[in-house]
């Protein structure tokens, strides 16, 4: 299968034809493959196929109302495998229509589409026939108080993550100020605009190794009118741990020295060992950027630098957070205790809300 044709399709709704988009589907995606539920939509108390099968010859002959047309999408949905059938076609009608709030969509249940709305849902509904995220049809998601915009194949940020901006926030120290801290991966600009958002007193240095990463951050930094105290560099944190910046994306205040005297890192880095990316469902193996995913064979590729970094960058009392595989916290711990006993401690490690090992804290010490 081919990441860039489906990427292609994913970023060509306008020019894309439905019916290319079915020839796309049929060659690339097979279709008894298993697919795994995506993120936090709720699991679909789905129907028998057979009654969805003679539903649908009838939904044929009777009206395109906004009703109608979603009960014929849910059953292809569901006749095809793909997760969250339900959900899926809520979320892409009220795309169509033009609102964000599945609730709306019931006001308008006996409404007839117009001839351009049925061409959109025909398309957007290919696209989630191929196995591309609701999030990336829809082009936005909600990430704690915000709405972020997305687009493959920059990371979808996680459930897991918003539990992981709480952990952040706990530890950050209000009364002091200003508070600097350093993202390293920012994807979209999830975590640092959440932090941005939630306290004043905070200055964001969110760096990523992909540009078009980069570009979103700080397209939704601007949306949302959090640009002020983010600083964004288009820098790749290596294996050395040296910081190579390859620009400036955004710096209003012209702040130097940036990742200097940190009062805390956060990150939620590439963390799945390189074996599992191909187990990995389909919504995300095919339309998000693998370097986002791989954290090498043991999944520490990038979190064996940034503990090397932390340890260099971090004022004494700083504190490093990360996200991180639940096989991850004590190989981590041994790293500390082997490697930098003398500059860090390895304090917590946190649950997310399944209840898994996700997070931990490292302190610096002096
Ligand atoms: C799992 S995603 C997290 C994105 C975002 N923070 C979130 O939680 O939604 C990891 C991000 O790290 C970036 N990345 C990978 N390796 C990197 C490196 N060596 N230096 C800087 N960024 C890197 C990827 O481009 C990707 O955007």
């Amino acid at each position: 299968m081919s990441l860039r044709m489906i990427s292609k399709c994913s970023s060509l709704f306008g020019s894309v034809g439905t019916k290319e988009l079915k020839r796309l589907r049929e060659s690339l995606i097979p279709r008894h493959e298993p697919v795994l539920l995506l993120a936090s939509f709720s699991q679909d108390a789905s129907t028998d196929s057979t009654v969805c099968r003679s539903h649908e010859l009838k939904l044929n002959q009777e009206k395109q109302t906004v009703a109608h047309m979603m009960e014929r999408w849910r059953c292809r949905f569901e006749s095809e495998g793909i997760s969250e059938p339900k959900d899926s076609i809520e979320l892409i009608m009220a795309h169509v229509l033009g609102t964000t709030k599945i609730d709306a969509l019931k006001s308008q249940h006996q409404r007839e589409l117009v001839e351009e709305e049925i061409q959109k849902l025909e398309q957007l509904g290919e696209c989630r026939l191929s196995r591309m995220p609701v999030q990336y049809i829809i082009g936005e998601w909600d990430f704690r108080d915000l709405k972020l915009k997305l687009e493959p194949p920059i990371f979808i940020p996680r459930p897991e993550t918003e539990n992981f901006v709480d952990h952040v926030l706990q530890r950050i120290d209000c009364s002091k100020s200003p508070q600097r801290g350093l993202e390293i991966g920012c994807g979209s600009g999830a975590i640092s605009l959440s932090l941005l958002h939630s306290v004043k007193n905070v200055i964001m240095i969110a760096i990523d190794t992909n540009p078009h990463a980069c570009e979103l951050t700080l397209r939704n930094a601007r949306e949302l009118a959090l640009g002020e105290n983010l600083i964004l560099l288009n820098a790749t944190l290596n294996k050395d741990a040296a910081l190579e910046i390859k620009s400036e994306c955004h710096n209003p205040k012209s702040h130097k020295n940036f990742a200097e005297n940190l009062d805390f890192i956060v990150s939620n880095p590439p963390y799945i060992p390189t074996e599992n990316i191909f187990k990995l469902q389909l919504e995300i193996s095919l339309y998000e950027d693998i370097r986002a995913l791989d954290g090498g064979e043991d999944g520490l590729k990038l979190i064996k630098p940034i503990l090397k970094f932390a340890s260099r960058r971090l004022k004494p009392g700083g504190f490093l957070l990360l996200e991180v595989d639940s096989s991850h916290p004590e190989k981590i711990k041994d790293l500390v205790r082997d490697l930098y006993a003398n500059e860090l401690s390895f304090d917590f490690t946190h649950k997310d809300f399944r209840d898994v090992d996700r997070f931990v804290e490292i302190s610096k010490t002096v």
